[in-house]
């Protein structure tokens, strides 16, 4: 994997880059659609493309229970498996051990807990997760970490951040005695943790980036701390990390979070917000979100944006995708997804245009008053 970037904004932290895979360039900032399970729910791979998404996400955890490692080897990784032929990063798990599985106890060689889905007994090291994602086949793999809760004592965090470095490099050593297995090279970045801590973050931070990783993911965030909080902790990195390689905001987040930390220096970022909004009915305007399920929009043939310009848009009204939510069509949950994905898609794209055009900023502004303005 490479990265190099493209262009600086004069007055902020911002910039685009391009990332280069085997599987493909993914210009940055880039949001990812969470494919947990090998699947972006309802969407197919074809469709994802036609909406212009260069990279998505899927998990560790759900993929090492179901289908499991013989299965994904035997079908030749998770791009062969859910043909989708473009770039492809993997979350190690930890962070899914800790908010779904049951009895988890964390030592220094790794966490042992119960499967959410059968109970059975489980134990994730830093070695074995890696090997995990070498089966997977993701272009980019995280190492497993602790995200501890928000708030937390900070000899908590401290210890947890500690140990969080130590399974880094542990996953670092056994990358390099593993090989990939279908003939594409993956990339592993490191996870920097610390919470709120400013001393703790960036004690993780130096001592992830002296170890040299291909990316650097930035985690703990957005478990409940005020967005404020965040900011001070991207702006702390961003003064820690190298320029010359991508940064990861995991998890993250809303229109006004991402565009903020795009502002910061971010060029990554995951979320389940638009994918599992879609599914409550909520749709994503330039002027706020709507939610699709209300009768007000029983008879409203205005598409979800007038003038968006994407699929959905262009095909169907929000009277008919309300009537499909409201039947129960499943129809009605994919074309809320497909425009979800499709809206974030060009709120990144729009950003990477600004960013180029040393606008950035103003269009940032004026986005945002458009956006909450609308907010019902
Ligand atoms: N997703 C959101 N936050 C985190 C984190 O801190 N660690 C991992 N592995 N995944 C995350």
């Amino acid at each position: 994997m490479k990265f190099r970037v493209s262009h600086k904004d004069n007055r902020t932290a911002a910039r685009t880059g391009i990332l280069e895979t085997d599987h493909g360039t993914v210009p940055t900032p880039v949001f990812m659609p969470v494919g947990t399970r090998a699947s972006v729910k309802s969407v197919e791979a074809s469709e994802l493309k036609a909406e212009q998404v260069h990279i998505i996400l899927a998990n560790t955890y759900h993929l090492y229970l179901k289908p499991g490692n013989d299965i994904m080897q035997a079908a030749g990784g998770i791009h062969n498996f859910m043909q989708w032929d473009q770039p492809l990063l993997t979350d190690s798990g930890g962070y899914q051990v800790y908010s779904l599985s049951e009895l988890r106890s964390i030592s220094e060689e790794g966490v042992r807990f119960k499967s959410h889905l059968d109970g059975s007994k489980l134990f994730f090291t830093p070695e074995n997760v890696v090997d995990t994602q070498r089966i997977i086949g993701s272009d980019i793999m995280m190492p497993l970490d602790e995200c501890p809760p928000w708030p937390a004592e900070k000899s908590y965090v401290e210890t947890s951040g500690a140990m969080t470095v130590r399974w880094a490099e542990r996953a670092r050593s056994h990358l390099e005695k593993t090989a990939p297995l279908y003939g594409h090279s993956q990339a592993l970045f490191g996870i920097t943790q610390g919470g709120t801590y400013a001393d703790v973050r960036e004690w993780t931070t130096r001592e992830l980036v002296d170890l040299d990783f291909d990316g650097y993911s930035i985690g703990g965030m957005a478990v409940g701390e005020p967005a404020e909080e965040m900011y001070r902790m991207l702006e702390l990195s961003h003064t820690l990390l190298p320029e010359h390689k991508p940064r990861y905001l995991m998890g993250v987040g809303t229109p006004e979070n991402i565009l903020n930390a795009i502002e910061r220096g971010v060029d990554m970022f995951d979320c389940v917000i638009p994918t599992r909004e879609a599914r409550n009915g909520r749709v994503y305007t330039r002027n706020g979100y709507i939610n699709l399920r209300s009768a007000k929009f029983a008879r409203d043939f205005r598409p979800i944006d007038e003038g968006f310009p994407n699929h959905v848009c262009r095909t169907y009204s929000r009277a008919y995708i309300r009537h499909l939510l409201n039947v129960g069509e499943i129809l009605g949950l994919k074309l809320c997804t497909m425009h979800n994905i499709s809206f974030y898609m060009w709120l990144t794209r729009t950003a990477r245009e600004h960013i180029e055009q040393d606008t950035f900023s103003e269009w940032k502004l004026e986005f945002l008053e458009t956006f909450n303005a609308g907010q019902p």
